[in-house]
């Protein structure tokens, strides 16, 4: 019987591997996708909506037969979707129950510093962290994951992240599961025996081999309505993918990082690096099929060419209401007050390495800004908490139309120039800062991050430099 039991064994690993193999070739598209859980909590007496999340340990079957070890918030890997409109006032209750010191990051949330999440708000094994703020932006989709200084490549990829939605009051698919779906998209690499391999030799770290959405491995989902509207995150590592159809349909984008665009924006593919959000809203035939992937990008950053998810339409679609013409009104165009520039070397930003106790920057609160990036070397992204900028050009010329709303992470290729108009919220704390830094997690964790503080107007000059260690 010993015989036996290894010769089924070694069958299961064959099914196993094969499986593995799959995904950059033809998927059976054999599992549901997962949806992550809601967390939307009534307002209590008080007005307060209390959400209560824990970062613990997991086991996940991520390939098809193969228990992984993962981490997750309130489960085994990702977090539940955390919902509130804007004016909520919200309070976290977030307890670590690692092993291990970690923070969470609300990106692209508009709030205190000491609200954020970043690398001077630990919470070490075995407390909760319990920030609290009121919600004051746009509708958009953010999204939380940890920020540990150092550690936040590996804290990302073993699970930690979930999307935080910001409703919005127009006419968008907004049924949550039916026909307004999350897809986080992450690549992963496994090793032989299914746990997952951190090993993350070269340039950009981790660069995974095999793609989950949601957390699902080979993904399908049942298309019932005749629109259907994707968040999509890029909550990878290091990959950028370039999205779109595989028969090549035109869908339309509708919100980037930090909410709408002004209206709906006609495309067939988007490119979107670690930490990007972008919203599409795609149509549906009853009955079809249809394969949403990635497609071979020019840089080795970007991901090849891989399948997505399948969605097979049901012989009968609910009807959905026509696009709305106009998504949200133009933003009134601002008069820049200051230009700093970014040069972005191999893994630090104007030669300098992250510093938890230099403030690299001092901004007045409710500045307009310009943020120059000149990538001198291979591809970067950048990422800036707590504002919402505009990408005015690209090496010159003006962005793709769909990348024109308000955003906080943009892809900055290979020796190119970035520049941005940055507008800066009204928290001030001259003591706590936020960050900017690379969002491919590996150049993150080297270094390539700096710190800036929010103060009051006229007191920039007499702010301090330095910080306490925290940490
Ligand atoms: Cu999504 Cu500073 O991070
Ligand atoms: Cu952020
Ligand atoms: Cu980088």
């Amino acid at each position: 019987s010993f015989l036996i039991l290894t010769a089924l064994a070694a069958a299961l690993t064959l099914t196993g591997c094969e499986g593995v193999q799959g995904n950059a070739g033809a998927l059976a598209f054999t599992n549901p996708l997962h949806i992550p859980p809601v967390l939307d909590p009534a307002p209590g007496p008080d007005g307060v909506k209390r959400f209560g999340l824990r970062l613990q340990e997991g086991t996940a079957e991520l390939l098809p037969g193969k228990p992984t070890s993962t981490w997750g918030i309130n489960g085994d890997y990702l977090g539940p979707t955390l919902r509130a409109k804007r004016g909520d006032r919200v309070a976290m209750a977030v307890t670590n129950s690692l092993n291990e010191a970690s923070t969470l990051h609300w990106h692209g949330m508009r709030l205190p510093a000491a609200m954020d999440g970043g690398p001077h708000q630990m919470i070490q094994s075995g407390q909760t962290w319990s920030p609290e703020w009121t919600v004051d932006q746009p509708a958009a989709t953010t999204w939380y994951h940890p920020h540990p200084h150092g550690q936040t490549a590996r804290h990302v990829y073993r699970g930690l992240a979930g999307m935080f939605l910001i409703d919005d009051d127009v006419a968008l698919p907004r049924t949550y599961g039916t026909d307004d779906i999350p897809l986080i998209i992450q690549d992963k690499k496994f090793t032989p025996d299914g746990r997952l391999d951190e090993k993350s030799g070269g340039t950009f770290g981790i660069l995974g081999d095999q793609i989950l959405v949601n957390g699902t491995y080979d993904p399908f989902f049942q298309v019932t309505s005749q629109r259907v509207r994707f968040r999509v995150l890029n909550g990878s590592n290091a990959h950028v993918y370039n999205i779109g159809f595989a028969d090549d349909r035109t869908f339309h984008v509708v919100a980037g990082d930090g909410g709408l665009l002004e209206k709906p924006v006609a495309a067939q593919r988007f490119r979107i690096s670690p930490g990007e959000r972008v919203e599409f809203v795609a149509g549906f035939q009853p009955g079809e099929q249809a394969l949403l992937k990635s497609f071979e990008g020019d840089s080795d950053v970007e991901s090849g060419d891989f399948d997505l998810i399948k969605f097979t339409a049901a012989g009968q679609l609910t009807p959905s209401p026509e696009l709305p013409t106009k998504l949200a009104s133009p933003t009134p165009a601002s008069q820049p007050t200051k230009t700093r520039t970014f040069k972005l070397g191999g893994s630090n930003i104007n030669g300098r390495d992250m510093d938890m106790t230099r403030v690299d920057e001092v901004v007045a609160a409710g500045a307009h800004e310009i943020w120059e990036l000149n990538n001198t070397t291979f591809a970067h992204n950048f990422h800036i908490h707590e504002v919402a900028f505009r990408v005015l050009d690209i090496d010159g010329e003006a962005p793709p139309e769909y990348m024109r709303g308000p955003k906080d992470t943009v892809f900055v290729p290979g020796k190119t120039k970035v520049r941005l108009a940055v507008e800066f919220g009204r928290h001030t704390d001259p003591k706590t800062p936020y960050m900017y830094h690379c969002h491919i997690l590996k150049h993150e964790d080297q270094g390539m991050m700096g710190q800036f503080v929010i103060v009051k107007p006229g007191t920039e000059d007499s702010t301090s430099r330095t910080l306490p260690m925290t940490g």
